[in-house]
């Protein structure tokens, strides 16, 4: 796809893609393929796969947004990060294989409850035994904010769209235990965000 005009960018995702890559280093480091959902500007899967060379970074994102996302793919030329494919989670089937470690990142709030309910649904269709998934962006715990900038984002988010807002650990973690998966870790991380670990126990 030919490359014009500015790349989609978000200061957020530069700002970011460090403290997560600590994270990801220790996790991803023997593993060879990972697949993003709702991959955004493309900017993580850029670097992540650049600081990752020994696996394939499979970025992801819904239909309209794919042609987006691979902008910055194409213009990166890593070789092992190839075109980004649609995945919508609310679809039951992704047409996906399996992966060694699924990563996502701000995506949780956007998506609806519903959405949310999808996502974690549709993971097992994409996750090998003993697979990783890696989930960053902010949440509540037992129902409290983390910090008051939390609470206004929250905020924001449902004056923008009522379906979204910051979800609850606890019930996304349930989620993911009825996915087989169970939680290894839940790192704090700049900006009031958490970037939780789980391993997939049982598909
Ligand atoms: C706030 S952006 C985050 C983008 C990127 N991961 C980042 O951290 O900068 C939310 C992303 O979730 C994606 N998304 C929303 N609904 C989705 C769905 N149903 N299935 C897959 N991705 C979805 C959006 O298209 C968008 O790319």
């Amino acid at each position: 796809m030919p490359v014009s005009g500015p790349l989609p960018f978000s200061q957020a995702s530069e700002n970011n893609k460090l403290p997560i890559m600590g994270v990801l280093q220790r996790h991803l480091q023997d593993r060879t393929t990972v697949l993003e959902i709702g991959g955004g500007t493309g900017q993580h899967a850029e670097f992540f796969s650049s600081q990752l060379p020994q696996l394939v970074w499979q970025s992801s994102d819904v239909p309209d947004q794919v042609e987006t996302l691979n902008l910055r793919i194409a213009a990166a030329k890593n070789a092992n990060l190839p075109a980004a494919i649609a995945i919508d989670v609310d679809e039951a089937d992704w047409n996906s294989r399996r992966f060694d470690a699924i990563f996502t990142a701000n995506t949780l709030h956007i998506m609806s409850q519903a959405s949310v309910t999808s996502l974690f649904k549709g993971l097992c269709q994409s996750i090998q035994l003993g697979g990783l998934l890696l989930v960053y962006g902010p949440f509540k715990y037992r129902g409290d904010y983390t910090t008051q900038s939390n609470a206004r984002f929250d905020l924001w988010l449902k004056q923008r769209d009522p379906s979204s807002g910051i979800r609850d650990f606890e019930w996304v973690n349930e989620l993911a235990k009825g996915a087989g998966f169970e939680l290894i870790e839940d790192n704090a991380m700049p900006a009031n965000n958490q970037l939780l670990v789980w391993r997939s126990v049982s598909t």
